[in-house]
């Protein structure tokens, strides 16, 4: 038998968390920002001054970036990765830092025993209160300008692994923002959307619609989809990362719900972190499943197979399973027919 490998113990130990805050210390300092101000880069000496950090400071953090591949190092320059580039500077449209800092803040993963075990109260649930969803909630807020550009790009890239041509009219239930309608409508020309969602998220889902390009085909509509119907007339249901903040019987009541909504012949869409195969592949699914227990009361991440089941349980028929590469909001799609 081979000897198991024990520096896999230091990884999980300390550089799962000291990777994590050491983005979340990039995003705080707006290093990326630092480092696109000259095109080759920046030396250590010039980053450390531009950050206000001693030099051997900025040494370590730049070098431990440019391992986790938020950085590249040339000689003796720093710059941005690509990855960086494109969604760690604020002035960008794919912005990602307000996802990071709610995720920091919101998640208490030191307490993650006693949420297994349900002795501890759910993350953002307040004494009494029934939804992880608040208008007074302050840590919340961020989330919303966290995830809409990840849910836009989801919402663009989705086009890619599933057949929409000839769809019209999406409803995006619990569609947050707009972000995905608004990703799928720039992708589809014909498309229009209405997003239903909680009055209060559907205010901000509204300022978010009207500074938008293709803003002027999507409505918002308020709802509560636990408490009636959801509005006819579309002829493509999205579920985008809804299903996981549910039990399975709060799920396939949504469900039930979307396939009496859609028109004959339209199509779900279910998006969100799936574990598949378990292995590799599956490990960021398989820990946005255990953000789900800090956070929700019964939700989690589902194997898609469940996601598969659920969706034919409620009424839908060819249900198949799709990877969504290289999205952070969502590992898998789910497409079935009504
Ligand atoms: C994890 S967020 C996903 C948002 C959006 N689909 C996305 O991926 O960007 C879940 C959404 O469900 C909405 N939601 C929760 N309970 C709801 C309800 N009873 N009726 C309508 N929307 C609800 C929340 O307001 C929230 O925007």
């Amino acid at each position: 038998m081979q000897e198991p490998d024990l520096s896999r113990l230091l990884d999980l130990a300390v550089a799962g968390a000291a990777a994590t805050a050491v983005l979340t210390t990039a995003v705080e300092l707006d290093v990326t920002t630092v480092l696109s101000t000259r095109p080759p880069g920046l030396t250590v000496a010039e980053a450390a001054e531009d950050l206000g950090l001693p030099a051997r400071s900025a040494a370590q953090l730049l070098t431990a970036m440019a391992c986790l591949g938020l950085a590249e190092a040339d000689g003796d320059r720093f710059r941005p990765s690509a990855l960086a580039h494109r969604h760690l500077r604020p002035d960008e449209l794919g912005y990602a830092g307000d996802y990071v800092r709610f995720v920091q803040q919101r998640a208490p993963w030191g307490e993650l025993t006693a949420h297994l075990s349900g002795s501890a109260r759910p993350a953002g649930f307040a004494e009494g209160q029934e939804s992880a969803y608040r208008p007074d909630d302050e840590v919340l807020r961020q989330f919303w300008s966290g995830i809409h550009p990840l849910s836009q790009a989801a919402g663009a890239a989705v086009p890619d692994v599933v057949e929409m041509s000839g769809r019209r009219r999406l409803l995006d239930v619990g569609g947050g923002t707009g972000g995905f309608a608004l990703g799928l409508c720039e992708r589809l020309p014909e498309l229009s959307a209405t997003v239903f969602e909680l009055p209060f998220v559907a205010e901000i889902a509204r300022s978010y619609v009207k500074d938008d390009p293709v803003g002027t085909r999507v409505e918002v509509a308020d709802g509560d989809f636990t408490a009636g119907p959801l509005p006819g007339g579309h002829d493509v249901v999205a579920l985008v990362n809804v299903l996981h903040n549910w039990d399975e019987a709060q799920g396939a009541a949504l469900l039930r719900a979307c396939h009496r909504a859609l028109e004959p012949g339209g199509v779900l869409l279910v998006v969100e972190h799936m574990v598949d195969a378990v292995g590799p592949g599956s490990t960021t699914s398989a820990l946005v499943g255990l953000l789900m227990v800090l956070e929700t009361v019964g939700g989690r991440t589902y194997h898609t197979t469940e996601h598969v089941d659920a969706v034919m349980a409620a009424g839908f028929t060819g249900a198949t399973v799709v990877p969504l590469p290289g999205q952070a909001i969502g590992s898998h799609v789910v497409t079935a027919r009504s």
